[in-house]
């Protein structure tokens, strides 16, 4: 049997899955029980060079698994381009430079991915772009007729942006948010047209998070999982991708190679996509925060000296090595899953990479938000968290390296 140049793999359980099919949301052996699998696109093709536009989905189009889906099953490429148009008619590529500011104060060479004034605020539209062009390019298709609601547990970042995405396209959206959600985020999704549901623990509620819950059994009983964690949604780890092309093409076009990239973890698949993308060459270095770093602890246990295991053992043994993170805080409060959901990707990306995780203090967190507004940065203590790290990280960077952080959240 030849091997497809496209496709869908678990890394949990190597369970494959073909690049039409119409939903590849979760490995076939996700069950409720065990939803520890996570599909990944398997791409043999050599990567398409960029389509001269400004829309990174457009410019990145043919890398896409979702457009390789679209084009197994019969849509050409100006069929994807209008789809496209229509999901992210304003997304742009975002700029990339070294900051003047951070290079003096830091005494390293910094360069910054500046995402605060993408669609939403925020990179997570990235993530829920390539979802929902996948249903598009389905129902374009007359494999969906009816549209069953988008949902989404989240009251930040990610929820902003997955109502701003199912507004453009008139699709019906639920989501599932904290009781105790600021009234203010609230209006905002109203006036998107999202249907905002408050998610009380309930008695007989197993632990966790009761949005999470109300989340699971809305997918349970048909919505589509519009979620920024691999797990829930492969399509979300595809459209991730594209910011880290950019980072690469931008530092090509200005001469210069990257040494290392912090990037602010807290479920774990933007620094998957974005180390996916940037490639074994970049070091990545996951930056969490000491009220919140799972990430960190569950390094330590698979890195032990003379008993480092492989990943599959890490994948196997995913339950006892990622156990839930105790009551997560800090001032970065978009980076306090207390799981990280996509850890085998961003564990897969240091060891490829040569990199280790970061565990940035609160007063790290403070002073990076700071910094970040003085040298002209409008982000928000998670968005700048990535700086944090660098802060609080700086043995793991040599002299003279080039170092990049990702600015991915505006201050609100
Ligand atoms: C601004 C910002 N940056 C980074 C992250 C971290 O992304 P992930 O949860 O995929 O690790 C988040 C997550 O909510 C975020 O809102
Ligand atoms: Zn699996």
């Amino acid at each position: 049997m030849t091997r497809p140049a496209v496709g869908w793999r678990c890394v949990v359980c190597g369970t494959t899955v073909g690049i039409a099919e119409p939903f590849p949301w979760r490995c076939p052996r996700s069950t409720p029980a065990d939803r520890r699998h996570v599909l990944r696109v398997v791409d043999h093709r050599p990567p398409a060079p960029p389509v001269d536009d400004p829309d990174p989905f457009v410019r990145y189009g043919p890398r896409l698994a979702w457009w390789a889906s679209a084009t197994a099953n019969g849509l050409d490429h100006d069929d994807c381009t209008a789809l496209t148009r229509a999901v992210v008619p304003d997304a742009t590529v975002t700029p990339f430079g070294r900051s003047d500011l951070l290079t003096d104060e830091l005494g390293l060479d910094v360069w910054v991915k500046d995402e605060t004034d993408n669609v939403a605020g925020s990179h997570k539209f990235r993530h829920l772009t390539t979802i929902l062009l996948q249903l598009l390019a389905a129902e374009q298709l007359g494999r969906l007729v009816d549209r069953p609601p988008l949902a989404i547990a989240s009251c930040g970042n990610a929820a902003l942006a997955a109502a701003t995405l199912a507004a453009r396209v008139d699709w019906p959206i639920d989501v599932y948010v904290p009781e105790w959600m600021d009234d203010a985020f609230g209006v905002r999704l109203d006036e998107l047209q999202a249907r905002v549901h408050r998610c009380p623990r309930r008695s007989d509620d197993p632990p966790g998070d009761p949005a999470v819950h109300r989340f699971r059994a809305a997918v349970a009983a048909g919505a589509v999982p519009f979620s920024v964690q691999g797990p829930e949604n492969a399509l979300c780890l595809d459209g991730g991708r594209t910011l880290g092309w950019e980072i690469a093409d931008a530092a090509s076009d200005a001469g210069v190679g990257l040494d290392a990239v912090f990037v602010q973890v807290g479920g774990g698949a933007f620094a998957t996509c974005v180390a996916d993308a940037l490639g074994a060459g970049v070091r990545l270095h996951a930056v969490q925060t000491e009220g919140c770093a799972p990430l960190a602890r569950t390094w330590e246990l698979v890195q032990a000296p003379g008993r480092e295991l492989s990943g599959q053992e890490i994948a196997e043994r995913w339950h006892e090595l990622m156990a839930p993170w105790p009551d997560p805080t800090s001032a970065a409060d978009g980076i306090l899953d207390d799981e990280t959901y996509d850890g085998l990707g961003v564990i897969a990306a240091m060891r490829r990479s040569g990199g280790e995780p970061v565990v940035a203090a609160e007063e790290d967190v403070l002073a990076a938000h700071d910094l970040a507004h003085r040298a002209g940065f409008r982000a928000s203590h998670t968005g700048a968290a990535g700086l944090a790290g660098l802060l609080a990280g700086r043995r793991h960077v040599a002299g003279g390296e080039r170092v990049a952080v990702i600015m991915s959240g505006v201050a609100r």
